[in-house]
């Protein structure tokens, strides 16, 4: 993180807002959202990028604008990803996700479409249609622990390698029905997009886009396969509940159709990885609170919220409004982009009691790791179910925990990743 001497003085116009490059060396800019929250709190972003946009950090107003999906929309910007220029799109070298080419699915849908397509499987994300996975992730989770406590000697690894990733992408493969020994590509093609301006997952030559294309291109190949067979053989699982899926009588078309499993596959398992790996982290950086845990195991719930706060994976999102509108008393013109900073709602001092310090029970904690209206997280309760149970297992088993080298932080400003951890620790058998 940067600290907020090294950002007083620089001019708002040259803070590092956004860039991949920053978060990868440094972090989340925190001190230079800290001085937008305080000086700019409606900001307008040209560094970095060859689209401008609008830093929007005050967690008030991304409550605001999120609850009003009809005027601020979704399309045609998703995010900004600064050089992600994919095959075929040359408008602008952060143009990827804004355009409806790449994929077509609820996080670049608007009312009142956006809502038809969610019903198809939401009921599947409650906390009663998740009841049954329960018993699943308890089984995935105590085997890859088994794996990693050996004969409860002391033992050194990457943490990511070892329990963050492989953790929610079994959960995935289980919920939608794809073949466990899928994970290592699944594993591949969610890096490759997700992290695609990453230079460690572009091939010789490429540039982020095409290294997103040919991910999307091979997880479309798959999924398309997969649905023709759940159409003929179809199961109780996501995929088939997809491919099977009618709107206004008829099946979803092959792009939206292919899209909606394109978007389950990277939203849920980067995400609750990066959850996982920074919780730890933040456990390891504060022994106190994770005394707290070890002798309270109750208080995970509030640790788990406590830790998708501290960590926010997903940096932003965008909405662009329809028409002229104002937002905090600055003129937004109809197709300019907000762009929607939650890690720096997240520490709000508005909001939340001493916001820089990472507290096991904290409450109230009305953070917006999830988001909030419209859009928010479909997979909030399956990430929290998942991290709870992780974090409980943890806290009964682990007898020590330390970092064993330098954590390494992902090339991106779309999600805080952590590509490695190396610890040392001792699990009970
Ligand atoms: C800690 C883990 C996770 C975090 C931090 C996270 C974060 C987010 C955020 C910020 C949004 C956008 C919300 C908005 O615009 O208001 C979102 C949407 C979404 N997430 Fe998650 N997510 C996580 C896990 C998951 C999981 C496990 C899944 C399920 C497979 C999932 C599936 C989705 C989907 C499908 C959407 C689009 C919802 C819509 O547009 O209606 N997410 N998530």
């Amino acid at each position: 993180m940067t600290d907020a001497a090294s950002v007083e003085g620089v001019p708002l116009a040259e803070l590092d807002v956004i860039s991949p490059a920053g978060f990868a060396a440094r972090g989340y800019p925190h001190a230079a959202w800290a001085r937008l929250r305080r000086e700019a709190p409606i900001h307008w972003n040209t560094k970095h990028v060859l689209n401008p946009f609008w830093a929007v950090t005050k967690h008030a107003d991304i409550v605001w604008i999120s609850k009003q999906p009809e005027l601020f929309q979704n399309a045609p910007r998703l995010a900004v990803i600064p050089g992600l220029n994919p095959t075929g799109v040359t408008a602008s070298a952060d143009a990827a996700p804004e355009d409806n080419t790449f994929a077509r699915h609820l996080l670049n849908m608007d009312p009142p479409e956006h809502a038809a397509y969610r019903k198809l499987v939401s009921h599947r994300f409650t906390p009663r249609g998740l009841a049954r996975m329960t018993r699943d992730i308890e089984t995935i989770a105590s085997d890859l622990l088994d794996a990693m406590a050996g004969d409860g000697g002391e033992q050194t690894g990457d943490f990511v390698e070892r329990l963050s990733a492989p953790l929610p992408l079994n959960v995935l493969a289980e919920l939608l029905g794809v073949p466990r020994t899928m994970w290592p590509e699944m594993f591949r093609w969610t890096n490759q997009i997700a992290g695609a301006t990453d230079p460690e997952y572009q091939r010789a030559g490429e540039d982020p886009g095409a290294t997103a294309d040919r991910a999307r291109n091979a997880l479309f190949q798959y999924f398309a396969q997969l649905a023709i067979e759940r159409r003929q053989h179809p199961g109780d699982d996501l995929v088939s509940a997809i491919a099977n899926a009618k709107l206004a009588g008829e099946p979803l078309p092959i792009f939206e159709m292919l899209s909606y499993y394109f978007l389950l596959v990277v939203a849920g398992n980067e995400t609750t990885r990066n959850a996982m790996t920074g919780g730890l982290l933040a456990l390891i950086e504060h022994p106190d609170e994770w005394r707290k845990l070890q002798a309270n195991p109750a208080l995970v719930e509030s640790a788990v919220e406590e830790i998708v706060r501290w960590t926010t994976p997903v940096i932003q999102f965008c909405r662009t409004p329809k028409r002229d509108v104002e937002v905090r008393g600055t003129k937004i013109r109809a197709g300019e982009n907000l762009c929607l900073l939650y890690p720096s709602a997240n520490r709000d001092e508005d909001v939340f009691d001493d916001p820089f310090a990472f507290r096991v029970d904290r409450s109230p904690n009305r953070h917006l790791a999830f988001g909030i209206g419209e859009h928010f997280c479909l997979g909030a309760n399956l990430a929290r179910l998942e991290l709870r149970v992780v974090f409980r297992h943890l806290a009964q088993r682990l007898a020590s925990i330390e970092l064993a080298g330098p954590v390494e932080r992902l090339q991106s400003s779309f999600l805080g990743g952590i590509k490695r951890m190396p610890i040392r620790w001792r699990l009970r058998p």
